[in-house]
């Protein structure tokens, strides 16, 4: 049996990608990477590093092109192109737009495309209004079916007290329950 196909989908939480770079190199052990990135993390350079370089990374690791536009994405669709989607990391825009049903960057549009088939999507949040703006929207989401979390904690309760963030190295436990159609516990920790 050949390896199970993971879409690795990047949003705009430049600050976490120091640390997903060398999750992204661990998953690629064990699955066969596809990576996808939102407009924003594809053509921004910010404090926290150039894109470009990340792109190369990540094109070493997964040993194929990103899909950065809706086009490239679609087919997730209709070619089945995973077996599971990853957004890791996912801003609060992204699980905003997700939570509402909004299909307009290229992240969004693979997970659109991706839970037509019924297959699971694994979100990995990074975001300071998780306890905030974003509270209902996580609320809307850990309850839909087809939807799974990897773990989260508050980051810093009394510097940003609505920031919570996944731990990135419960990505790979986080993906195998979601495969077995269960959601990893406990999903709050601290
Ligand atoms: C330097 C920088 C760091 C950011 N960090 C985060 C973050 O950690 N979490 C988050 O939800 N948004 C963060 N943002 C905001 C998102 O990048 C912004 O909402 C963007 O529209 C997200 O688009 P996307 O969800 O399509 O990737 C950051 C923006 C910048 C410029």
């Amino acid at each position: 049996m050949g390896k199970t196909k993971l879409g690795l989908a990047l949003c705009g939480s430049f600050c976490t990608f120091d640390k997903l770079i060398p999750a992204a190199e661990k998953l690629a052990q064990k699955y066969d990477l596809t990576v996808i990135m939102s407009e924003i993390t594809a053509n921004t350079d910010t404090r926290f590093g150039k894109t470009e370089e990340f792109k190369e990374r990540l094109r070493q690791i997964s040993g194929k092109n990103i899909l950065a536009t809706i086009p490239e994405a679609e087919p997730a669709g209709p070619k089945k192109l995973f077996d599971m989607l990853l957004v890791a990391p996912c801003t609060g825009n992204t699980l905003a737009k997700l939570a509402c049903g909004i299909a307009d960057s290229t992240v969004t549009m693979a997970c659109k495309a991706h839970l037509r088939n019924g297959r699971p999507v694994v979100i990995s949040i990074s975001t300071n209004d998780a306890l905030g703006a974003n509270a209902k929207n996580i609320g809307e989401l850990i309850n839909r079916k087809n939807y799974y979390f990897v773990p989260f904690r508050q980051d810093d309760p009394q510097g940003k007290p609505t920031s919570m963030i996944s731990d990135l190295s419960l990505l790979e436990p986080t993906i195998e329950a979601a495969l077995a159609g269960r959601q990893l516990q406990p999903v709050i920790i601290s």
